[in-house]
Formats: C-alpha cells, structure tokens, sequence
C-alpha cells in the first residue's frame, strides 16, 4: 500500500506537470486577446488538486506509459473540468464567489467574459486532445475525442449539471426542490461528475492499450470513484469551513441541491462512503498491487478537507 507521503508526492508531481503544460501552451496560444488570456489562466492555473490529470496519469502508468506521454489527454480533461467550474459557478448556475480560495472568474472579471473563458477552455481541450501528441495512432485520438464530448456532453457532465439545477425546482410549478429518490440522485451525480472520472480512466487505459476487460474493471473503479468524491464534496458543503475548503459551504441544503447528505444525513452520508471507499478498491483487484496508487487515491478522495 502507498504511503500517504507517497501519495502526496505523485499527486504533486502530476500537478505540478499539469500546470507547467497547461500555462506553457496558453503563453503558446496565438491571436487570443489579453483579457480572455488572463480570464481563462485565472480559471485554470495556480489552483486545484488535479486529480483528473492524476487518475489520467496513474491508469496509463499501470500499462507502462510515461507521464510526459500521457499528460495532453490529462490536460485535455482538466481544461473540461476547469470550464465546468467556471460555468458552474456563474450567477445564473450555483452563484458563487469563491473557488479555489480566489474569488471565481465572473467576480475577477465579469459574467460574460466568464462564460467565454469557459468557451474557451472547452474548446481547446479538443485541440490538445486531438494533436499527434496526444498518442501516435491517429485512431486513438480519435476515439478519445469522441469519448471526451460523450461524457463530457449532453448525456455526461453537461446533462448532470442540468438535473441538478432542475432538482432544484427551477422548473417545478411550485418552485420546490424535487426530493428525488436515490437512485435519481445517484444517476444525476453520475452524470455531473461521474463522467469525467471514467473519461480519466478510460484514457489512460487506451493509451496503455488496455483490454476489454481491464477497460471494464478501471470503469467500475472509476464510477465507484466518482461517487465516492461527489458524497465527500457534499459532506464538505455540509460540515467544512470556507477557509479550508477554498468555496463557500453551507449551501447546498438551502438551495435545495440533490446530495446524498440530503436523504440519508451525514452519518449514513459517511457510511455510505466508506463502503464505497472500499468497493473502489476492490475493483483493482485484477491489476493486484501495481494499483495501489489508485487505490490511495479513493482514500485521498474521501478523506480530503478541500
Ligand atoms: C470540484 O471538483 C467540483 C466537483 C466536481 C464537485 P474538485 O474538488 O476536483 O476541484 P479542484 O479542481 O480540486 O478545485
Ligand atoms: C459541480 O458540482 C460539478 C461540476 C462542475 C460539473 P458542485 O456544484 O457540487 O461543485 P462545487 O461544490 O461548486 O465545487
Ligand atoms: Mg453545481
Ligand atoms: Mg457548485
Ligand atoms: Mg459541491
């Protein structure tokens, strides 16, 4: 088993790779003006635990592929995770202030320029993602882009962000949050972040050249993964201070988000995620030991304070 010093050290080695590639191709980014430059770089640097390109780099490592080698794909998704963040946080969506211990970027700059530096980031995930960098068969690119928009899309991360304003009661005739059952809840998390983990997962396995079924077992891991962290950022809501957690808490009870905090409270909240924090790493089990850092980093998921 990783140590939690060892674990720590890979997870700051891949964000320290993502920022420096990250705001290397931005200085490399030609004719984009100055203003969504330094919007998009607020958004994206200088913050952020960087577990996507993490999980990206660990999975691709576990069939022997370099970091270097697998970093534009890592980030590729992180840039879809940061304009997530960036829309996610706009008045008209969660209406926050602070993220990553900084005020978010429509408080830095403003909302449109916000919604464009998220553009912007959505669109140049496709163009990193699709360079010859990314992986020398032109086929594999190819089906990682078609993954990224899939669950990166309607029917992932974009689809999920929908039901959860809608779980709201933005849409209900009476205005009232939906007090959806949980596997509705369940699917919706899954949709809103679930989805980008599996993308991680699935493209470090295809550029390790995964098999069908090593592809399913980092998929079930990846899925157990990401509902492990969604039920870990809702008890953060729940029971962190602001300071600690970099974004405001405190918030998702009063504007009636759909949390597993919601309908089970936080002791069966916790439990609930321990068992996942065990289900994830018993999915490794096919790739034995050689896992063990993915396995620190469900522990690192559930336990973390930001
Ligand atoms: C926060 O994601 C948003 C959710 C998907 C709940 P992270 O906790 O991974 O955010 P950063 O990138 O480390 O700031
Ligand atoms: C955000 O979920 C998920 C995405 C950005 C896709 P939350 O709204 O719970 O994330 P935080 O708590 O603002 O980071
Ligand atoms: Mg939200
Ligand atoms: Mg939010
Ligand atoms: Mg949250």
């Amino acid at each position: 088993m990783s140590t939690p010093a060892a674990f720590l050290d890979r997870l700051n080695a891949t964000a320290r790779l993502s920022e420096d590639g990250l705001a290397r191709r931005m200085t490399q980014w030609p004719d984009v003006p100055a203003r969504l430059k330094d919007a998009v770089s607020h958004g994206s640097l200088g913050g952020g635990k960087r577990l996507r390109p993490f999980l990206v780099v660990e999975t691709a490592a576990l069939f022997g592929v370099t970091a270097e080698r697998a970093l534009p794909a890592a980030l590729a998704l992180e840039c879809i995770h940061c304009y997530s963040l960036v829309h996610d946080d706009l008045p008209a969506m969660d209406d926050d202030a602070l993220r990553r211990g900084r005020p978010t970027v429509h408080i830095a700059y403003d909302e449109a320029t916000a919604i464009l530096a998220g553009d912007a980031l959505l669109t140049f995930a496709f163009e990193i993602l699709a360079g010859e960098e990314t992986d020398t068969d032109p086929a594999v690119r190819c089906a990682l882009v078609a993954a990224l928009a899939r669950t990166s899309g309607a029917a992932g991360m974009v689809g999920g962000q929908l039901l959860d304003l809608a779980a709201e009661g933005r849409y209900a005739d009476d205005g009232k949050p939906l007090a959806l059952p949980l596997d509705d809840i369940l699917h919706l998390q899954a949709m809103k972040t679930g989805a980008l983990f599996r993308f991680a997962v699935e493209a470090g396995g295809r550029l390790g050249r995964a098999s069908a079924s090593e592809l399913a077992a980092l998929d079930a891991y990846a899925r157990l993964f990401g509902q492990a962290f969604q039920v870990a950022d809702d008890l953060l809501d729940a029971e962190g201070d602001a300071a600690t957690v970099g974004k405001a808490t405190g918030k998702d009870a009063g504007a009636g988000k759909a949390t597993l905090v919601g309908i089970l409270g936080i002791a069966g909240a916790r439990a609930r995620l321990d068992d996942l924090v065990s289900r994830a790493k018993t999915a490794l089990d096919p790739f034995g030991t050689r896992a063990d850092i993915l396995r620190a980093g469900v522990d690192f998921v559930a336990a973390r304070q930001s």
